[in-house]
């Protein structure tokens, strides 16, 4: 089941559970706006070549839309529709004032000199900056793009509409980009776990942890898991897979993976098979990579009580079926991977302000938005009994549809 199928059937389960009108089910799915625009650049030999660039806007309804773009040779129109309902669903479930977009250029920026990427996102803003903008859409990094990509961005909508920092989130510091960002994921992947043990009368402090994926989210989440007294006991990343039963030094991981640029010989731990990661033993697991790695082939070999979903869609419905019936108890990513899209919220909030915040009211705040959107989930969890997965979608959904009501759009 591919990315839109499986985010669709969430919906479709949340609306009946809710009992949507099905005219405000059907309206709830169609995309507010897609945009598609030929970005044609000279590259540097003087030839010209033309990618085909993308902007999904689903849902308005409770404030601008928000979400990534990403540059990828395999960005389409469906997948990109899915992850804009996605993020409508996670900007809901935060409780941020945001909808959801999702856009991208269809190239390999790894094909593309640092000038041919500039030219190219110079190019695309240009040809999309009356459709975005600091209260209608706000664009993020994604997959291979960077605050310098942001940074591009704000420059050119800036020519056409004035000095607009809120434009975009992910930027760089010296731009107006907030601090805290960068770990931000990784940050509420932490606070989230907390919130989950704490309700199971667990701490992080003792548990063990697996995680698979040491970038951006895997290596923020090890590091402050580490920092409160979780064992991290196995880490994979594209290089390789390490495990110590008795407790990753992470701080020395994070050292070893600068030098090295790989998990490789790390001395501190043993090598290990990189698909064993998703069923070592431990107490919680962590996906902070790929889509799809938990499915019907491993689910049954899950030794995990917990499961984080870091990474989007790590866990294929199938997978979800068996883990459910095994007990596994499940934090769904539209929760546990918002911690990014939250201090993006308050990124735009310090530009609109013009206030910058320091970084420990970054993080606190950030943990006060983790903490109650667990506790809002729960309550659904209750009222519907379901599980988090569905708390979480059903919380969304139906704070969407109530202010798609309110507004009076459904009819
Ligand atoms: N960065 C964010 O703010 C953010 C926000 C929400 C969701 N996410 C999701 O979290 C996941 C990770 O994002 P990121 O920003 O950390 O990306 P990243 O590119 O920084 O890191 C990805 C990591 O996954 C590893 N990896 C790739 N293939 C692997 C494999 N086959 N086995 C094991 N490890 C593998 C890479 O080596 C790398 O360590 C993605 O699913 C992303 O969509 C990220």
């Amino acid at each position: 089941m591919n990315a839109l199928a499986a985010t669709n059937r969430n919906f479709r389960h949340a609306a009946r559970i809710l009992g949507l009108d099905s005219k405000l089910e059907k309206s709830l799915l169609i995309p507010f706006r897609e945009i598609k625009v030929e970005c044609t650049i000279p590259k540097d030999d003087g030839s010209l070549v033309s990618y085909i660039g993308f902007r999904v806007q689903h849902d308005n309804a409770r404030g601008p839309m928000k979400g990534g773009i990403r540059y990828h040779p395999e960005v389409e129109p469906d997948e990109v529709n899915a992850l804009a309902q996605l993020m409508t669903w996670k900007t809901a479930v935060a409780d941020i004032p945001y909808g959801g977009a999702k856009g991208g250029i269809g190239c390999n920026p790894r094909d593309l000199s640092q000038s041919e990427l500039e030219r190219l996102t110079r190019v695309f803003t240009q040809k999309i900056h009356d459709l975005i903008g600091t209260h209608t859409d706000v664009p993020a990094p994604d997959m291979g793009t960077n605050a310098q990509t942001m940074a591009w961005i704000l420059d050119e909508y800036s020519k056409f509409h004035g000095h607009s920092p809120a434009v975009v989130t992910g930027k760089p510091i010296d731009l107006g980009g907030s601090l805290g960002r960068e770990a931000a994921t990784g940050r509420g992947v932490v606070f989230a776990t907390g919130a989950l043990l704490a309700e199971h009368g667990k701490s992080i402090k003792g548990m063990t942890f697996a995680i698979q994926g040491f970038g951006n989210v895997g290596a923020w989440a090890a590091k402050l898991i580490h920092e409160r007294g979780g064992k991290v006991i196995a880490v994979s990343d594209i290089t390789g897979a390490i495990r110590n039963m008795n407790g990753i030094n992470i701080e020395e991981l994070l050292k070893h993976k600068e030098s090295t640029g790989s998990l490789k010989n790390f001395e501190g731990a043993d090598k290990m098979d990189p698909n064993e990661v998703l069923v070592h033993e431990c107490d919680v697991l962590i996906p902070c990579a790929l889509g799809g790695v938990l499915n019907r082939d491993n689910a049954a070999d899950v030794k995990a009580k917990f499961i984080i979903e870091a990474a989007n869609h790590p866990t294929d419905p199938e997978a979800d079926e068996i883990l459910s019936k095994k007990g596994v108890v499940i934090l769904p990513d539209i929760y546990a991977n918002a911690g990014g899209v939250t201090v993006s919220y308050f990124e735009w909030v310090q530009n609109i302000q013009g206030f910058m915040w320091d970084e420990d009211k970054v993080n606190n705040e950030l943990q006060r938005y983790m903490t109650r959107a667990f506790h809002n989930i729960k309550g659904m969890c209750q009222t519907h009994d379901c599980n988090l997965r569905m708390g979480a979608f059903t919380l969304a959904v139906n704070r969407v549809a109530r202010a798609t009501l309110l507004r009076g759009w459904e009819a």
